[in-house]
């Protein structure tokens, strides 16, 4: 198939609207067979359950190109059965899993076009959601759903690509002791956004969130996990029950034990130690393996000795060996990688 005209290298992290997407309805307790449509636009009840109280999951995850020319999926039975927790957090229907991974298929194939070619820098992303339909006035769950997923091809998350990024450390919690932030929640976004909108503006690329119940652990950033480097040469990646459980993340430490010999521990991480650590880095769907070079917890300035010119030396050995995989040049664990 022939690709479409597009300068991939130059892609940012923005949606463009590809042909194919996929599309199925909840109603009367049941979820229909669902189709690919043209149709990018959705029509809304003004009183539906997602405009009201913000009923609405979605995930993330990508295509890939291959040096050999096939186009595979990273983990999506990972996100469907994330998709399956978050829906059940949100007291909504769970789109069957084995039905998330063929939709992905069936949109990745409709949209092969769109899939940036290897070598590129840009990849496929996919957006699966789901929202409450119905009229919702009540504080209550809707009755009606519908899944979407569609794709739109992208390139790095952050603007300057693989530069290792300044943080700071938040004044604003992202997720309570109990609350969402264990699942992928539109409203945890919506939390978000005036803490990155005021982080921008100050000049920083993202915050650093800490555990709300007593501002002292490392959780996550807005889209990310992180993952820390010791200097001893350890992995090491924060443990609390309201961040995201990241399958990049979940990937790397599998690839720092089998495939690099490293030591990873997954614990808590105190803000106090991150002095400590010899690198720092963000990972996940968008962000990959995103360097951090510094961190300002208000005023002091922790500053990763990896400097802020490039990447740390492990973490580029982990974001190697991690897009290798991905992109076919380095034999995948069993059941990782899905040929579309
Ligand atoms: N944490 C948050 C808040 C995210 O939005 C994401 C992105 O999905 C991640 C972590 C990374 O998760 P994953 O590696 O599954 O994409
Ligand atoms: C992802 O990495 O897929 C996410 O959902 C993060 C988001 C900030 C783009």
């Amino acid at each position: 198939m022939e690709k479409k005209q597009i300068d991939w290298a130059n892609l940012g992290f923005g949606y463009i609207q590809t042909d194919k997407r996929y599309v199925s309805n909840y109603k009367d307790g049941a979820w229909d067979e669902g189709t690919l449509t043209d149709d990018a636009t959705i029509t809304l009840n003004e009183c539906a359950g997602v405009l009201q109280y913000a009923q609405t999951i979605f995930e993330g995850l990508k295509a890939y190109s291959t040096e050999d020319g096939r186009v595979v999926a990273f983990r999506p039975d990972l996100n469907a059965a994330r998709m399956a927790a978050s829906a059940q957090r949100l007291e909504m229907p769970v789109f069957p899993e084995e039905r998330f991974v063929d939709a992905v298929k069936q949109t990745v194939s409709a949209n092969r076009a769109w899939v940036p070619p290897y070598g590129s820098g840009a990849t496929l992303y996919l957006r699966p959601y789901m929202f409450g339909m119905n009229s919702v006035i009540g504080v209550k769950p809707a009755t009606e759903y519908q899944f979407r997923l569609f794709t739109t091809p992208v390139g790095p998350y952050f603007k300057g690509g693989a530069k290792p990024l300044t943080i700071r450390v938040s004044d604003f919690d992202r997720a309570a002791p109990h609350g969402t932030g264990h699942i992928k929640a539109g409203l945890n976004y919506a939390m978000s956004l005036h803490a990155i909108v005021t982080a921008h503006a100050e000049g920083y690329d993202e915050n650093m969130y800490l555990d709300a119940a007593t501002r002292t652990k490392v959780e996550e950033t807005g889209g990310a996990n992180f993952l820390f480097i010791t200097k001893d040469g350890k992995v090491v990646t924060p443990k609390s029950d309201s961040i995201l459980p990241s399958i990049t993340r979940r990937s790397l430490m599998y690839v720092a034990k089998e495939y690099l010999g490293l030591e990873a521990e997954e614990r808590e991480v105190t803000l106090e130690e991150v002095k400590d650590f010899a690198e720092c880095g963000l990972c996940g769907t968008a962000a990959v393996i995103s360097p951090v070079g510094k961190i300002v917890n208000h005023g002091e300035e922790i500053c990763l000795p990896s400097g802020m010119e490039k990447m740390g030396p492990i973490t580029q050995k982990l974001y190697d060996t991690l897009t290798g995989i991905q992109m076919g040049h380095i034999p995948a664990p069993e059941g990782w990688i899905m040929e579309i």
